[in-house]
């Protein structure tokens, strides 16, 4: 079993590029299928999450070709035929949830959707109630079949939906419906993260009528069709957020090019409150720290509100922080997991429910601990860079699937973090 093995002490320091949003990116490449022809989607991360939603649009009966532009960023040309194929299989959809999101472009398109139930995930209990009541209410007929959602609609109308929560799922799912029913939809207490206004954006240049954009009431005019076209994908801010945690953590100094600090702006202020000193730059942000954080409290929330995506870096931060720190989790009821793993590295975390308590330690103690998600995976990761001696953090495929080649990038900052086999791990 490969690991990533981090031997704690160094700082942080130089610059580092940041690229397209993993959340957005597999988002805009589902809105392709809204329209006939090649659309083409730039700034890519090269994640296995994009691998997997390239395979599924194949599956769709679409053409992927991968792209390469003179700066190196990676791109995706998606050939989306007249009528795809309407089915989503299991083996493809419970690899990455995000998959759900070609059910309301493939039912508005075709009439017709099957996308397998993606099924239960590591950071809680992820209900889709929201996505199948807004279709049902745009005269969608829904039936789960064999592990399947089942959604058919001759023609999808116009519909007002409030939605109990501010799901970026639900409504991502409901717009890219929306976008091509008969008549108004109205989306009421609509999730506003920067990736849902990257992917209406997207769907405007589209010809597709949305009103609202960036707020939380949005109002769309259904239209006949949409055109492909040429889109860049929004940065990944919860990769540039975990960047500005690892610096500040490390007493570093990063610069994190191609990232938007208005972005982070909570996130930012956490860190500035710690002690660490921000920059906005022209093309970035810069991070510096001299000395050890000072703990702050969290509470996650929607956007604009403090990332979830964020927490396990925050938490991993605030163990070796000066004073306690309380952490308040709102998303996902088992995201707390993570704080297992991080004990064994001596942290002193006490959960209860969806608060944990962080008493800030001087050090912590490098050991083999194993990632459960994506952002545990980091956030022991940047534990490991502030502990004495050797961490091996174990099931690395759930790093690749969010950061890109993470290692190489903390090695060129001054990590010492290499990918090897386990010499712990069985
Ligand atoms: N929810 C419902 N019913 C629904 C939909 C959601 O109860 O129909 C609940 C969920 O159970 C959860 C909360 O609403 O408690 C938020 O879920 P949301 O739908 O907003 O999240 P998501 O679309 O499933 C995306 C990201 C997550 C990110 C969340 C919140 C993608 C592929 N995933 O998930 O990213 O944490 O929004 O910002 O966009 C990650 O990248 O590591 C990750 C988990």
């Amino acid at each position: 079993m490969q690991v990533l093995r981090v031997t704690g002490g160094a700082r942080l320091v130089g610059e580092v590029p940041v690229v397209g949003a993993k959340n957005s990116t597999l988002k805009l490449m589902s809105a392709a299928l809204l329209a006939e022809g090649a659309t083409h989607i730039d700034n890519l991360p090269a994640i296995a999450d994009v691998a997997i939603m390239r395979q599924l649009l194949e599956r769709l009966g679409c053409g992927v070709v991968e792209t390469r532009s003179p700066d190196g960023t990676e791109g995706v040309t998606i050939t989306v035929p007249q009528t795809p194929e309407s089915a989503a299989p299991y083996e493809l959809v419970r690899q990455i949830r995000a998959s759900i999101c070609v059910l309301g472009p493939l039912l508005t398109r075709t009439g017709h959707a099957r996308v397998a139930m993606p099924g239960g995930d590591n950071i809680g209990s992820r209900k889709l109630d929201m996505h199948i009541e807004g279709l049902q209410r745009m005269g969608a007929a829904i039936e789960i079949e064999h592990g399947f959602i089942v959604a058919r609609a001759q023609q999808l109308r116009g519909a007002s939906i409030w939605l109990d929560f501010p799901s970026v799922g639900a409504t991502e799912n409901l717009v890219t419906a929306a976008v091509l029913a008969q008549g108004t939809t109205v989306i009421d207490n609509a999730a506003r993260e920067p990736e849902i206004v990257d992917l209406l954006d997207m769907l405007v240049a589209m010809g597709a009528q949305i009103g609202g954009i960036g707020t939380s009431t949005l109002e769309i005019q259904g239209v006949d069709a949409l055109s492909p076209v040429h889109h860049v994908a929004v940065a990944d801010r919860i990769v540039a957020g975990t960047w500005a945690f690892a610096a500040a953590m490390t007493q570093g100094d990063v610069r994190v090019r191609g990232a938007m600090a208005a972005h982070l702006s909570i996130a930012l202020e956490k860190l500035t409150s710690a002690g660490a000193a921000v920059q906005e730059l022209p093309d970035g942000f810069r991070v510096t720290m001299t000395d050890r954080p000072k703990a702050f409290d969290v509470v996650t929330l929607p956007y604009p509100g403090f990332p979830t995506d964020l927490q396990p870096q925050a938490i991993a931060l605030l163990s070796i922080a000066e004073g306690d720190a309380m952490i308040t989790e709102n998303l996902f009821d088992a995201r707390f997991q993570f704080c297992d793993e991080l004990a064994r590295m001596g942290a002193q975390v006490r959960t209860d429910g969806h608060h944990a308590l962080v008493r800030g330690r001087h050090v912590l103690s490098g050991a083999p601990v194993q990632a459960t998600d994506i952002r545990a995976g980091v956030g022991l990761v940047l534990a490991g860079l502030v502990a004495e001696g050797v961490t091996e953090v174990g099931q690395i495929h759930h790093i690749d699937r969010g950061y890109v080649r993470l290692e190489e990038q903390m090695r060129a900052l001054g990590a010492t973090i290499e990918r090897v086999e386990s010499s712990t791990f069985g």
